[in-house]
């Protein structure tokens, strides 16, 4: 799980603070000073945190959910009971899929999508979002590439997932596009299945994204 404070996210935040939440407070520790010397090594000086999951959140702006989709609904309502949400923004980017020999098919839970399995689990005051969904995680990591992708946002409140576009415009190479309210995530989790069978069948395109134009 990541948590984010930022000035990015409306509130009047001067530097950024990324933190790695865990179910093992140590592992997200070694995790931020793994993330530090990496970017440092690149010649950029980040402040990156790790503690267990509720206090990761607790004094967040963002929650990214990134957790698999199976263990999203369980962690959101634990976070619920330790009482540590009240007006953070939650983001899932987690997409329900399940593999045969032919590739990866969607298979979302019965509420619809994952994203919208976040928004019953959470209090109603808390606000949800998608995104990240297409981004695959190998091509986010590597430092040495421009990213280029389009990353699809949903979100029932117009003004979250403006905050959630601000964050997002602030990842060098994502474009953030609005999709549409909470209601249209499973079209857009839908695409990750997609894009990773892509992969599977061109040995040359790896890492595959979209761009929308
Ligand atoms: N990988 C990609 O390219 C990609 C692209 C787009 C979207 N996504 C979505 O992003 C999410 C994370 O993907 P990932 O590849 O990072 O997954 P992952 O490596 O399998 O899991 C991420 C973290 O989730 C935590 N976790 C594992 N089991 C858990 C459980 N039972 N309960 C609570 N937390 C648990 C673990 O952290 P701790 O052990 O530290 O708690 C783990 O390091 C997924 O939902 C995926 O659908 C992934």
């Amino acid at each position: 799980m990541i948590s984010v404070r930022d000035s990015r996210c409306g509130l009047p935040r001067t530097r950024t603070t990324i933190t790695i939440g865990s179910r093992d407070a140590e592992k997200a520790t070694d995790r931020a000073s793994a993330y530090e010397e990496r970017l440092s090594d690149h010649g950029v000086k980040t402040d990156i945190n790790g503690t267990d999951n509720s206090s990761a959140a607790a004094g967040a702006d963002v929650v990214i959910l990134a957790i698999p989709p199976h263990h999203v609904g369980d962690t959101v309502a634990a976070l619920t009971a330790d009482d540590v949400l009240s007006d953070q923004v939650l983001i899932s980017p987690a997409v329900g899929m399940k593999g045969d020999g032919d590739g990866l098919h969607y298979r979302p839970p019965s509420t619809g999508s994952v994203t919208e399995l976040v928004a019953e689990r959470a209090p109603d005051s808390v606000p949800v979002a998608g995104a990240f969904h297409n981004l695959a995680a190998d091509r986010l990591a590597d430092l040495e590439v421009t990213l280029d992708v389009d990353t699809l946002v949903v979100a029932d409140d117009p003004a979250v997932g403006e905050r959630v576009v601000t964050l997002t415009d602030a990842l060098a190479g994502a474009r953030p596009i609005p999709a549409g309210p909470l209601s249209n995530a499973a079209e857009v989790e839908s695409l990750t299945p997609l894009l990773i069978n892509i992969a599977r069948y061109n040995e040359d395109m790896h890492d595959v994204g979209v761009t929308f134009n």
